[in-house]
């Protein structure tokens, strides 16, 4: 483990200083052609979180990821090996779904069509007839796509050959992960949210805290203190293309409402209980993915672009045992709730950000100094976006 921090923590002067604080251009936001290199610059060439190990506890065990952006359904599958594979969900006789289903356990997967059998490890079994094809099973395989894992967290690249390895991606911030109890989960909730938006439009909102007071009346509020009334975070971490930040801790925080302060109680004692004290983690992995530990929760929000204007957020609380009472049932689904409503409060601005920008009549937006994880995230967008244009040209 690295004894520096994972993240170059800087003021937010500082942070300005190094990354510049220009108008940025609004293409990016709405224009359908950058989007398309986007999918493959930013998105099929870096890990992508896609879930999590307690999903595929045992051999056999599969989900099934439906990937826009990558025009993608992916099975990952736990072999009989205990290794977690992804493949494409795609029969290699004449391509038709191998599943419809969500997630389930089997030990092989049989194509309804023609029904050509594969096992867990991707492998054709066997197909009807098979030497009238003229073929080698072992040149039947269904299609892999290159899956790693950290702390329980797995990530897939569309990459023929990816130019890093998952780690090498995270670089010290995969030491911090696996400090995290997020590696020994066993059960998450979830919620998504489906947005009209641009996935950076929708990424953007929660990395910058500008916006808290008069969005969140009630949280953003009590967040802030007088000698900080929009409740800006004190530091910006960087780490190539990754990102994080300190949050300011108010000295004399307000009361909040009782209905947020009961949801921050229950989900506290919901943590201890399970023995499943979060650390204090808040990052932003490039492209679309935020980790945070908070004193009550444990949370990850991954982000998918579908389209130019419409993107999915998955949002999940890990807890490390299964919830056999009724009260530490309530406790979750409270918390989870509670941060849900905090959420749908951003909704309608990032739609409204969406409609505003999609009209194409600015040719440039703003950010300021407490917005340097938005130019930030920009700018490494813009550097993969423009590799690949200059890549293809050449
Ligand atoms: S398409 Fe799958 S067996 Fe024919
Ligand atoms: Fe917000």
């Amino acid at each position: 483990m690295a004894d520096r921090p994972a993240l170059e923590m800087l003021l937010p002067e500082e942070a300005a200083k190094r990354l510049g604080s220009g108008p940025v251009d609004a293409g990016p936001y709405h224009d359908p052609a950058w989007f398309e290199d986007e999918r493959e610059a930013v998105f099929r060439r870096s890990w992508i979180h896609v879930g999590h190990a307690c999903e595929v506890p045992e051999p056999g065990c599969f989900i099934r990821r439906e990937l826009e952006y990558a025009r993608a359904s992916l099975l990952i599958v736990r072999g009989k090996d205990g290794a977690i594979r992804a493949f494409h969900n795609v029969c290699t006789h004449r391509g038709t779904q191998l599943t419809q289903e969500a997630q389930g356990k089997r030990s092989t997967f049989s194509c309804r069509y023609h029904m050509w059998t594969f096992g867990a490890d991707g492998a054709l079994l066997s197909a009807p007839d098979f030497e009238r094809f003229g073929l080698e099973k072992s040149a039947c395989g269904l299609k892999q796509v290159h899956l790693e894992a950290c702390a329980g967290l797995l990530f897939v690249n569309f990459a023929k050959q990816p130019d890093q390895s998952l780690r090498e991606f995270l670089g010290d911030i995969a030491d911090e992960l696996e400090l995290l109890p997020l590696s020994r989960t066993v059960e998450f909730d979830e919620y998504t949210f489906e947005i009209d938006a641009n996935w950076k439009i929708y990424v953007d909102n929660f990395q910058e805290n500008y916006h808290l007071r008069f969005i969140h009346p009630n949280t953003g509020a009590a967040a802030a203190g007088p000698e900080n009334p929009l409740a800006y975070p004190t530091h910006y971490g960087f780490s190539g293309p990754h990102r994080g930040q300190t949050l300011w801790r108010n000295p004399s925080p307000p009361q909040l409402p009782p209905t947020l302060r009961m949801a921050m109680e229950r989900g506290l004692k919901a943590a201890g209980r399970d023995g499943f004290p979060p650390r204090k983690t808040d990052f932003k992995l490039f492209p679309a993915m935020f980790v945070l530990g908070l004193a009550s929760h444990m949370f990850t929000h991954t982000v998918y672009p579908i389209s130019v204007n419409r993107t999915r957020g998955v949002i999940r609380f890990y807890w490390p045992n299964r919830a056999t009472d009724a009260s530490t049932r309530f406790a979750r689904e409270f918390s989870v709730a509670s941060v849900r409503d905090v959420h749908a409060e951003d909704r309608g601005v990032i739609e409204a950000g969406q409609g505003g920008l999609g009209a194409g009549v600015l040719d440039v937006i703003h950010f300021q100094d407490h917005e340097m994880l938005c130019r930030h995230l920009n700018e490494q967008v813009r550097l993969r976006v423009e590799a690949l244009r200059a890549e293809r040209n050449a």
